[in-house]
Parts: C-alpha cells; structure tokens; sequence
C-alpha cells in the first residue's frame, strides 16, 4: 500500500440513499469520511443519489406527479367547474422536468457533501484486497483514477432490474425502470410484466397519458404482500382505470421486432397467448450491484443470490467492513437503506441505534395510493394472533369530499388484548403521508385507543385514521 494514499476513517462505496446518508452521518460524528459514486449524468458528470435519485423513487414520483396534473385536467377539473379546451402533453417537456428534478437532487447531494465535509470520489470503487495492519486499499476507477485507504469501508452498491432470461433490456422496446422513465412519447399499447411496486407505478404513469397497459403477473394474488382487503380494492380500483391484469400466467418467448415487441405467454387457466406491445416494461424484482466490487478479495461473503452476507448489525464477513440497503437482505426501499446507513455509522462511533423492520413503512404511489406499515391481516392469522380490525372510508370523510378524493380506506390491526397497534393499512388519497402516523404509533407502542383519543385537525384525511381507531372499538363517529 502506498504511503501517499489519502487515508480516511471511512470510505463508502456507492453514493445512493444507503451510502450518501451514512457518509454524511460517519462525517457528523467527526469521521475523515470519503463517499465514492460511479453514476454518471448524460454529459459523463457525477450524479450522487443511486438508483433512487437517477431512475428510481425522485423521477417516478415527478413522472406521476405531471402525468396525474394532465389526467385531472382531462377527467376531473371539470367537475370544480374547471373547463379546459385542447388540453395535450407534452412528453418531451414532461421528461425533461423530471431530468431537471433529478440534477436539483444530484446537485443537492453534492453539496450535503461539501457542507459534511465528506471528500466525493468520482468513479468506481473496488477493494484491492484483503486490509493490510487494519487498513483496506479502495481502487477509484472510471472517471477518477486514485487508491485511497480506509480503516472501515460501507459498501452500498445498490441493486438494478433484473430481465427475464434471455430477455436483455434494450431500452428502447423492452425496458427496465430505466427506460420506462425516459419513453419519448406514450406508446399506444404498453405490457408490462410483473404487477410490483414499479409495475403499477409506471403503468399508472403511461395508462394516464394514452397508453393501453397490460399487466402479465405471475402470481396468482394480486399484491400478494399487501393486506388481502386493501389488494382486492386495489385491483378493483385499478381495473375500472383501465389497466388490464392477468394472474398466474407464465411469460415464454418474448420476440422483439423493429417497432414493437411480441409476448407469448400462458394464462392461468392454460390457453396459449399472444400479444403485442409498442413498449415493454420488465419489473420482475432487482438484483444486487457487486460486479466489480472485488469483494471476494476483501473477505466479504455473498450469498447464493449475490447479496452481501451482513449481520443483524449490517457487519460483513470481513473486518470493520459493513453493508446497507439493497446490496443486503431486507426491502429494497431507499428509507430502509437510509436508516441503516445511519445506524452504520453510529455504530462505528460506539453508539447503540436499533432498526425494527417491522415498523418500515411501504408506499405505492398509484393513484390512490397504498401504504402501510406492520403486519397485514393475512399475516396475523397465520401467526395465530388474536388481534381486532376498525377500518374507515374515505368516502365518509369531509377533506376527500372536498379534495373528490373518495376511494379507498384506512384499516387499523390492533391486539385483541392489550389494543397495541399492529398494523395500519392505507389506500387513499396521500396514503404516502397518512402512513407516517401508523409509523409514529408502533414505534411508540402506541394502543389503538391512544390514535382515537387524539385530537386530529379537521377537515384532514388524518380524521380518517382517528375514525379507523376508533372502529376499532366499534364507536365510529361519522359512519
Ligand atoms: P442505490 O440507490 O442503487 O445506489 C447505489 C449507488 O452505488 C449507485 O449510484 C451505483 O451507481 C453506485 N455503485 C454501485 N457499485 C459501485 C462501485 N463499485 N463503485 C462506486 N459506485 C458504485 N424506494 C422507496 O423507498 N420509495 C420509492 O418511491 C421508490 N421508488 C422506486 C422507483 C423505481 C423505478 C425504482 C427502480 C426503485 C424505487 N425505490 C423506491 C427503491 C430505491 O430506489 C432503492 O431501494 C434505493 O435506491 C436503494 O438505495 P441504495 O443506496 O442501497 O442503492
Ligand atoms: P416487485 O418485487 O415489487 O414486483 C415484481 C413482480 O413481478 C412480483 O409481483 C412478482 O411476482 C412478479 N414476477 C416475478 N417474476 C415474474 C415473471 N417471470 N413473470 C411474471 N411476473 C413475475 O419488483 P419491482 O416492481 O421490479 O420493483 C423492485 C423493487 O423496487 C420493489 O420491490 C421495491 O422494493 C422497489 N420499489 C419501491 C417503490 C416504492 O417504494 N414506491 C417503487 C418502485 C420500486
């Protein structure tokens, strides 16, 4: 190892939601911290923030945002008495918006660094090898060209889309996240395989400007992670918006032409299908980065789907080596990648921070919107846990009357005996933001009663969880 190296206390690799926050953190509390980041932006400049800033959680959400302001001007300003001739999008602009929200966070992020104090490296990091007298070589390739040192490394590489076998993304006419942020225009006919998170994110995106969407899902339950009462309003809600959902068929041959891409498939009674789409998204799940990483070398186990082998604590099979976010075990979610990033480098300053994954909340950004937080109904019976159920409408609530925001509801699981919360489930209008007080309610252990018992401002969509509280004990006040 080189004497002229610069040394630091902790080197991250990867500059996502999981490495740029912990990189932050190490700095706070007063750890020489460099945080090294391959992502490059179109003109080949650095792009900090992962896959959750470049194509991921910031450009899906400003893509949903625009496409739901045009689908309201089309279908709903008209009933607040709005009337709007020759409403079009256009796409073009759309995107481009979203690639300046992008370069805003980028640029953010850049400078969270600078005000950290936390020394950026450009470039691809991989370890040289094992760590010589407790210090780690880090090679910064592509396009910084450097070796510094760390005492403790983060690894937060990050995951990217996975294809059906034999099926690569071109981007053009069979896309991952990547490309289905950046069509240049709404395809006529949009497949879409895999009915996840990104799925119906992005479905919901194309289905707004123009598109026939079609959905080809393995799995015969339709979000099957989500509590069943909340799915089934889902795809209830879902269909009467367009989207057409097929369950429990197997994708075969998928063929690409020069305008278009054709899908064979099984349905799930059997029959022998075909289709054609102008655009095919493929959101089959995500697969952990560690291409390149050298991690073999350092001692850091993967295991035999290729994440990083971490502990309860994020601790890696290799010395004062550690992992977070989607490069490890546990949700793909940019917060759950955040809090161990965090935890991380608490932990290297000999503090004690404790993650409870049960109270990690999950989004979908549909419209409405699902959220929750806990365990789903499904999952409390299978468990055996005597628990009880209130649950409350939007459609009864005075805030999305006025917002003619109607459907869904809000569902609160409580204990049986003792009425702590166990879970809340949310489809609704900003479900995204509702979700935050299921979130504050268990991690304080919070009784169901202890929800309704709180004054909630009206008119809020807020009231409908206070409601839900209080369905619980059977004492609705406005239904
Ligand atoms: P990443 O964000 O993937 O970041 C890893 C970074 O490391 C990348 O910049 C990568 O280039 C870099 N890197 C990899 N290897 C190296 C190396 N050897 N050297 C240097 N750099 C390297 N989650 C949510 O919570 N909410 C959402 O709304 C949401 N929406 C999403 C929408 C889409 C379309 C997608 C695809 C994902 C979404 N997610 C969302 C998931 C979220 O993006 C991830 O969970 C999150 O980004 C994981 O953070 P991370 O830091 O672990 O990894
Ligand atoms: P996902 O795991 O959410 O959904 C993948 C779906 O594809 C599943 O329903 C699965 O059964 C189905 N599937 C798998 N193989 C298939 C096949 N061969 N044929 C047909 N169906 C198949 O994965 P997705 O949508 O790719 O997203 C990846 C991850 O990114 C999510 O799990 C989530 O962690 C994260 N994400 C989070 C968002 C949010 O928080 N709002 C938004 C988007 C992504």
């Amino acid at each position: 190892m080189e004497d002229t190296m610069d040394q630091f206390d902790v080197v991250v690799i990867g500059g996502g939601p999981g490495g740029y926050v912990a990189a932050i953190r190490a700095a706070q509390l007063g750890f020489k911290t460099a945080c090294i980041d391959e992502w490059k932006n179109a003109k080949g400049g650095p792009a900090p923030g992962g896959t959750c800033t470049n194509v991921g959680c910031i450009p899906s959400k400003a893509l949903l945002q625009s496409s739901e302001h045009y689908e309201h001007a089309l279908h709903h300003f008209g009933d607040h008495g709005i009337t709007i001739k020759g409403a079009s999008m256009d796409v073009a602009k759309m995107v481009a918006r979203k690639d300046a929200v992008v370069k805003q966070n980028n640029d953010g992020i850049l400078y969270l660094f600078k005000k950290n104090k936390v020394t950026f490296f450009h470039g691809r990091g991989a370890f040289a090898g094992a760590a010589k007298d407790g210090v780690y070589q880090i090679d910064v390739s592509d396009p910084s060209s450097t070796s510094i040192a760390a005492k403790q490394v983060i690894i937060a590489t990050g995951s990217n889309a996975r294809a059906l076998p034999g099926v690569a993304f071109d981007e053009k006419l069979v896309l991952s996240n990547d490309g289905a942020l950046s069509i240049g225009e709404a395809p006529k006919k949009l497949g879409v395989i895999g009915a996840g998170v990104i799925g119906l994110e992005m479905g919901s995106v194309w289905r707004r400007l123009g598109a026939e969407v079609t959905v080809l899902e393995g799995l015969p339950n339709f979000l099957g992670a989500v509590d069943e009462q909340i799915a089934k309003e889902a795809a209830k809600l879902f269909k009467k918006q367009g989207f057409a959902i097929h369950l429990g068929v197997k994708v075969g041959a998928v063929k690409t032409g020069k305008n278009d891409v054709t899908v064979e498939y099984t349905t799930a009674d059997g029959k022998a299908e075909t289709a054609t789409f102008d655009k095919l998204i493929v959101s089959i799940g995500r697969v952990p980065n560690t291409t390149g990483l050298n991690a073999d070398a350092a001692g850091v186990k993967l295991d035999e789907r290729g994440f990083i082998v971490v502990d309860g604590d994020c601790k890696t099979s290799a010395p004062n080596v550690w992992a977070v976010g989607d490069v490890v075990r546990g949700p793909m979610l940019a917060h759950k990648a955040e809090e161990e990033g965090v935890a991380v480098a608490e932990r290297m300053a000999g503090q004690h921070p404790h993650i409870d994954f049960n109270c990690i909340p999950w989004v979908i950004y549909t419209s409405p919107e699902i959220a929750w937080v806990g365990q789903t109904e499904q999952q409390l019976k299978a468990a055996g846990v005597a628990y009880k159920a209130g649950s409350f409408p939007f459609l009864a609530n005075g805030r999305a009357r006025a917002l003619g925001s109607t459907d869904g509801l809000v569902k609160i699981l409580a204990d049986a005996k003792t009425d702590k919360v166990l879970g809340m489930h949310v489809i609704g209008p900003v479900a995204s933001e509702l979700i935050a007080e299921g979130v504050m309610a268990m991690e304080f252990g919070a009784s169901s009663e202890d929800i309704a018992r709180i004054c909630h401002a009206h008119p809020t969509l807020s009231e409908a969880t206070k409601e839900a509280a209080l369905a619980v004990d059977k004492r609705t006040l406005n239904f």
